[in-house]
Protein backbone atom coordinates (compact mmCIF):
# COMPACT_ATOMS: atom_id res chain seq x y z
CA UNK A 1 0.00 0.00 0.00
CA UNK A 2 1.20 3.73 -0.90
CA UNK A 3 0.94 6.25 1.72
CA UNK A 4 0.03 9.98 0.72
CA UNK A 5 0.34 13.08 3.06
CA UNK A 6 -1.51 15.95 2.43
CA UNK A 7 0.34 19.34 3.51
CA UNK A 8 -1.66 21.94 1.25
CA UNK A 9 -4.15 24.64 2.01
CA UNK A 10 -3.16 28.43 3.14
CA UNK A 11 -3.32 27.97 6.83
CA UNK A 12 -5.53 30.97 7.08
CA UNK A 13 -6.93 29.78 10.28
CA UNK A 14 -3.50 29.82 11.77
CA UNK A 15 -2.42 33.79 10.43
CA UNK A 16 0.08 35.18 11.12
CA UNK A 17 1.77 31.93 11.67
CA UNK A 18 1.56 30.38 9.03
CA UNK A 19 2.30 33.47 7.08
CA UNK A 20 5.97 32.31 6.73
CA UNK A 21 5.79 28.95 7.18
CA UNK A 22 3.37 25.92 6.02
CA UNK A 23 1.22 25.04 8.89
CA UNK A 24 2.62 21.08 8.50
CA UNK A 25 6.01 22.77 9.42
CA UNK A 26 4.96 24.42 12.65
CA UNK A 27 6.56 22.70 15.45
CA UNK A 28 4.03 20.31 17.90
CA UNK A 29 6.18 20.69 20.53
CA UNK A 30 9.27 19.21 19.82
CA UNK A 31 8.74 17.72 16.08
CA UNK A 32 7.67 19.51 12.83
CA UNK A 33 3.81 18.75 12.64
CA UNK A 34 4.47 16.24 9.39
CA UNK A 35 6.71 13.94 11.53
CA UNK A 36 3.31 12.93 13.13
CA UNK A 37 0.78 11.93 9.56
CA UNK A 38 4.28 10.20 8.62
CA UNK A 39 5.07 8.08 11.39
CA UNK A 40 1.40 6.89 11.59
CA UNK A 41 1.64 5.73 8.29
CA UNK A 42 4.95 3.76 8.72
CA UNK A 43 3.07 2.26 11.75
CA UNK A 44 0.82 1.02 9.07
CA UNK A 45 3.74 -0.85 7.48
CA UNK A 46 3.86 1.62 4.22
CA UNK A 47 7.18 2.70 3.14
CA UNK A 48 6.27 4.51 0.17
CA UNK A 49 5.28 8.11 0.65
CA UNK A 50 3.96 10.93 -1.63
CA UNK A 51 3.89 14.57 0.29
CA UNK A 52 1.18 17.10 -1.51
CA UNK A 53 1.87 20.68 -0.58
CA UNK A 54 1.89 24.12 -2.64
CA UNK A 55 3.93 25.63 -4.55
CA UNK A 56 5.88 27.70 -2.02
CA UNK A 57 6.43 24.84 0.58
CA UNK A 58 7.74 22.44 -1.31
CA UNK A 59 11.02 22.94 -0.74
CA UNK A 60 10.65 23.38 2.79
CA UNK A 61 9.37 20.01 3.37
CA UNK A 62 12.16 18.60 1.15
CA UNK A 63 14.94 20.65 3.68
CA UNK A 64 13.01 18.31 6.45
CA UNK A 65 12.33 15.15 5.00
CA UNK A 66 15.02 14.76 2.21
CA UNK A 67 13.42 11.37 0.24
CA UNK A 68 13.32 9.20 3.14
CA UNK A 69 16.40 6.68 2.49
CA UNK A 70 18.00 8.38 6.15
CA UNK A 71 14.80 6.40 6.98
CA UNK A 72 14.76 3.65 5.18
CA UNK A 73 11.83 4.56 3.51
CA UNK A 74 10.91 6.58 -0.04
CA UNK A 75 9.30 10.23 -0.07
CA UNK A 76 8.17 11.71 -3.25
CA UNK A 77 6.67 15.08 -3.69
CA UNK A 78 3.91 16.80 -5.46
CA UNK A 79 2.32 20.25 -5.88
CA UNK A 80 -1.55 21.38 -5.49
CA UNK A 81 -1.57 24.40 -7.30
CA UNK A 82 -4.83 25.35 -5.78
CA UNK A 83 -6.23 24.10 -2.58
CA UNK A 84 -9.37 22.05 -4.33
CA UNK A 85 -10.36 19.43 -1.97
CA UNK A 86 -8.37 16.59 -0.28
CA UNK A 87 -9.66 14.06 -2.52
CA UNK A 88 -7.89 15.91 -5.12
CA UNK A 89 -4.31 14.29 -4.09
CA UNK A 90 -5.76 10.90 -5.49
CA UNK A 91 -5.66 12.58 -8.77
CA UNK A 92 -2.34 14.30 -8.29
CA UNK A 93 -1.05 11.29 -7.25
CA UNK A 94 -2.42 8.98 -9.46
CA UNK A 95 1.25 8.29 -10.81
CA UNK A 96 3.10 7.33 -7.34
CA UNK A 97 -0.27 5.47 -6.82
CA UNK A 98 0.18 3.11 -10.04
CA UNK A 99 -3.20 1.31 -9.17
CA UNK A 100 -2.54 0.11 -5.60
CA UNK A 101 -4.34 0.71 -2.40
CA UNK A 102 -3.57 3.83 -0.75
CA UNK A 103 -3.86 5.59 2.84
CA UNK A 104 -4.12 9.16 2.88
CA UNK A 105 -3.13 10.89 6.02
CA UNK A 106 -3.69 14.49 6.82
CA UNK A 107 -0.46 16.54 7.48
CA UNK A 108 -2.41 18.17 10.88
CA UNK A 109 -3.78 15.14 11.94
CA UNK A 110 -2.38 13.50 15.00
CA UNK A 111 -2.71 10.44 16.18
CA UNK A 112 -1.84 8.18 19.90
CA UNK A 113 -2.43 5.31 21.28
CA UNK A 114 -1.81 1.82 22.61
CA UNK A 115 -2.65 -0.79 20.14
CA UNK A 116 -2.39 1.73 17.16
CA UNK A 117 0.01 0.00 15.00
CA UNK A 118 -1.73 -3.20 14.78
CA UNK A 119 -5.60 -1.03 14.10
CA UNK A 120 -3.61 0.47 10.64
CA UNK A 121 -1.69 -2.70 9.68
CA UNK A 122 -5.50 -4.13 9.69
CA UNK A 123 -6.38 -1.29 7.70
CA UNK A 124 -3.51 -1.14 5.62
CA UNK A 125 -3.97 -4.80 4.58
CA UNK A 126 -7.52 -4.42 2.82
CA UNK A 127 -7.80 -5.48 -0.46
CA UNK A 128 -11.21 -4.17 -1.40
CA UNK A 129 -13.15 -0.95 0.27
CA UNK A 130 -12.36 1.28 2.40
CA UNK A 131 -11.33 2.02 5.90
CA UNK A 132 -12.24 5.41 7.83
CA UNK A 133 -11.19 6.20 11.37
CA UNK A 134 -13.59 7.92 13.88
CA UNK A 135 -13.37 9.38 17.27
CA UNK A 136 -15.54 10.48 19.83
CA UNK A 137 -15.33 14.27 19.73
CA UNK A 138 -17.09 17.16 21.91
CA UNK A 139 -17.64 19.84 18.90
CA UNK A 140 -18.22 17.17 15.81
CA UNK A 141 -19.68 20.13 13.92
CA UNK A 142 -16.35 21.19 13.22
CA UNK A 143 -15.39 17.96 11.47
CA UNK A 144 -17.46 15.12 9.34
CA UNK A 145 -19.91 12.92 10.80
CA UNK A 146 -20.38 9.57 11.09
CA UNK A 147 -24.26 8.54 11.68
CA UNK A 148 -24.20 4.67 12.64
CA UNK A 149 -27.10 1.97 13.45
CA UNK A 150 -27.72 0.08 16.33
CA UNK A 151 -24.83 -2.67 15.43
CA UNK A 152 -22.46 0.02 14.66
CA UNK A 153 -23.33 -0.25 11.08
CA UNK A 154 -22.51 3.25 9.21
CA UNK A 155 -25.48 5.38 7.60
CA UNK A 156 -24.39 8.55 6.77
CA UNK A 157 -21.66 10.60 6.71
CA UNK A 158 -22.19 14.62 6.48
CA UNK A 159 -19.68 17.34 6.14
CA UNK A 160 -19.68 19.81 8.93
CA UNK A 161 -23.51 19.57 10.09
CA UNK A 162 -25.16 22.68 11.73
CA UNK A 163 -26.97 19.56 13.74
CA UNK A 164 -24.59 16.30 14.05
CA UNK A 165 -26.51 13.32 14.13
CA UNK A 166 -23.65 11.67 16.51
CA UNK A 167 -20.37 12.94 17.87
CA UNK A 168 -18.24 10.49 15.64
CA UNK A 169 -16.45 12.39 13.91
CA UNK A 170 -14.24 11.38 10.81
CA UNK A 171 -10.69 11.51 11.19
CA UNK A 172 -8.04 12.88 8.35
CA UNK A 173 -6.67 9.18 7.74
CA UNK A 174 -8.14 6.85 5.52
CA UNK A 175 -7.41 3.87 3.43
CA UNK A 176 -8.77 2.89 -0.20
CA UNK A 177 -8.57 -0.15 -2.37
CA UNK A 178 -6.91 0.85 -6.00
CA UNK A 179 -10.67 1.96 -7.56
CA UNK A 180 -10.12 5.59 -5.54
CA UNK A 181 -8.54 7.26 -8.26
CA UNK A 182 -11.42 6.23 -10.98
CA UNK A 183 -13.76 7.09 -8.00
CA UNK A 184 -12.29 10.76 -7.86
CA UNK A 185 -12.00 11.36 -11.15
CA UNK A 186 -16.06 11.05 -11.70
CA UNK A 187 -16.46 12.93 -8.77
CA UNK A 188 -18.10 16.49 -9.08
CA UNK A 189 -16.87 19.54 -6.74
CA UNK A 190 -19.18 20.66 -4.08
CA UNK A 191 -20.41 24.11 -4.07
CA UNK A 192 -17.44 25.46 -2.36
CA UNK A 193 -15.45 23.94 -5.54
CA UNK A 194 -13.91 21.11 -3.88
CA UNK A 195 -13.41 17.70 -4.12
CA UNK A 196 -14.69 16.24 -0.74
CA UNK A 197 -13.03 13.38 0.95
CA UNK A 198 -16.19 12.74 2.59
CA UNK A 199 -17.95 11.97 -0.82
CA UNK A 200 -15.69 9.77 -1.82
CA UNK A 201 -16.27 7.63 1.43
CA UNK A 202 -19.95 8.31 1.11
CA UNK A 203 -19.31 6.35 -2.31
CA UNK A 204 -17.86 3.66 -0.58
CA UNK A 205 -20.59 3.81 2.10
CA UNK A 206 -23.28 3.01 -0.83
CA UNK A 207 -21.32 0.48 -2.20
CA UNK A 208 -21.70 -1.11 0.91
CA UNK A 209 -17.70 -1.18 1.10
CA UNK A 210 -16.92 0.92 4.01
CA UNK A 211 -15.68 -0.26 7.05
CA UNK A 212 -15.45 1.56 10.05
CA UNK A 213 -12.85 1.63 12.87
CA UNK A 214 -13.71 3.32 16.17
CA UNK A 215 -10.91 5.06 18.20
CA UNK A 216 -12.53 4.52 21.40
CA UNK A 217 -11.42 6.83 24.78
CA UNK A 218 -8.22 5.01 25.24
CA UNK A 219 -6.91 7.09 21.63
CA UNK A 220 -6.00 10.65 21.40
CA UNK A 221 -6.66 12.00 17.90
CA UNK A 222 -5.96 16.24 17.25
CA UNK A 223 -6.03 18.05 14.69
CA UNK A 224 -4.18 20.97 14.84
CA UNK A 225 -6.07 23.82 12.55
CA UNK A 226 -6.30 26.81 15.34
CA UNK A 227 -4.27 28.29 17.70
CA UNK A 228 -6.03 26.71 20.74
CA UNK A 229 -6.03 22.90 19.13
CA UNK A 230 -1.90 23.31 18.15
CA UNK A 231 -1.51 24.46 21.29
CA UNK A 232 -3.20 21.79 23.08
CA UNK A 233 -1.47 18.65 20.52
CA UNK A 234 1.74 20.37 21.64
CA UNK A 235 0.78 20.20 25.53
CA UNK A 236 -0.24 16.51 25.31
CA UNK A 237 3.05 15.30 23.84
CA UNK A 238 5.25 17.01 25.96
CA UNK A 239 3.26 15.85 29.16
CA UNK A 240 3.31 12.43 27.49
CA UNK A 241 6.56 12.32 26.45
CA UNK A 242 8.48 13.66 29.49
CA UNK A 243 6.97 11.21 31.57
CA UNK A 244 7.82 8.18 29.93
CA UNK A 245 11.02 9.56 28.57
CA UNK A 246 9.46 7.99 25.20
CA UNK A 247 9.09 10.12 21.69
CA UNK A 248 5.77 10.04 20.17
CA UNK A 249 6.07 10.23 16.13
CA UNK A 250 9.89 9.53 16.09
CA UNK A 251 10.39 8.07 12.38
CA UNK A 252 14.25 7.16 13.04
CA UNK A 253 12.80 4.78 15.90
CA UNK A 254 10.09 3.33 14.20
CA UNK A 255 12.58 2.77 10.96
CA UNK A 256 14.97 1.27 13.43
CA UNK A 257 12.13 -1.08 15.34
CA UNK A 258 10.46 -2.09 12.03
CA UNK A 259 14.11 -3.45 10.61
CA UNK A 260 14.02 -0.74 8.35
CA UNK A 261 17.55 1.00 9.11
CA UNK A 262 20.23 -0.75 11.14
CA UNK A 263 21.55 -0.11 14.59
CA UNK A 264 24.49 1.34 13.05
CA UNK A 265 22.52 3.87 10.74
CA UNK A 266 20.81 4.71 14.00
CA UNK A 267 23.53 5.29 15.18
CA UNK A 268 24.82 7.58 12.98
CA UNK A 269 21.51 9.71 13.28
CA UNK A 270 22.01 10.29 16.58
CA UNK A 271 25.73 11.29 16.01
CA UNK A 272 24.46 13.79 13.39
CA UNK A 273 22.27 15.55 15.72
CA UNK A 274 24.54 16.62 19.15
CA UNK A 275 23.33 19.02 22.20
CA UNK A 276 19.85 18.21 22.16
CA UNK A 277 17.41 16.21 23.76
CA UNK A 278 16.00 14.26 20.41
CA UNK A 279 19.65 13.42 19.71
CA UNK A 280 20.43 12.14 23.19
CA UNK A 281 17.18 9.72 22.70
CA UNK A 282 18.10 8.31 19.24
CA UNK A 283 21.72 7.76 21.11
CA UNK A 284 20.23 5.65 23.90
CA UNK A 285 17.82 3.78 21.62
CA UNK A 286 20.88 2.57 19.03
CA UNK A 287 22.60 1.61 22.83
CA UNK A 288 19.84 -0.21 24.32
CA UNK A 289 16.88 -1.30 22.57
CA UNK A 290 16.41 -4.88 22.02
C1 LIG B 1 -11.26 17.59 6.93
C2 LIG B 1 -12.39 16.71 6.41
C3 LIG B 1 -13.30 16.29 7.57
C4 LIG B 1 -12.50 15.62 8.66
C5 LIG B 1 -11.32 16.51 9.09
C6 LIG B 1 -10.39 15.77 10.03
O1 LIG B 1 -11.78 18.81 7.36
O2 LIG B 1 -13.11 17.40 5.42
O3 LIG B 1 -14.29 15.39 7.10
O4 LIG B 1 -13.32 15.32 9.76
O5 LIG B 1 -10.55 16.94 7.96
O6 LIG B 1 -9.31 16.57 10.46
P1 LIG B 1 -10.89 20.15 7.44
O7 LIG B 1 -10.03 20.01 8.66
O8 LIG B 1 -10.05 20.16 6.19
O9 LIG B 1 -11.84 21.26 7.53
Amino acid sequence: MKGIILAGGAGTRLHPLTRGLSKQLLPVYDKPMIYYPLTTLMLAGISEFLVVTTPDDLAGFQRVLGDGSAWGISIRFAVQPRPEGIAQAFLIGEDFIGGEPCALCLGDNIFFGGGLGGLLQQAANLDKGANIFVHEVGAPERYGVLEMDAQGLPLSIVEKPKTPRSHWAVTGLYFYDSDVVEMVRDLAPSPRGELEITDVNSLYLRRGDLKVTRLGRGFGWFDTGTHDSLMEASEFVRTIQKRQGLQIACPEEIAFRQGLITRDQLAALAAAMPGNDYGAYLARLAKEAP
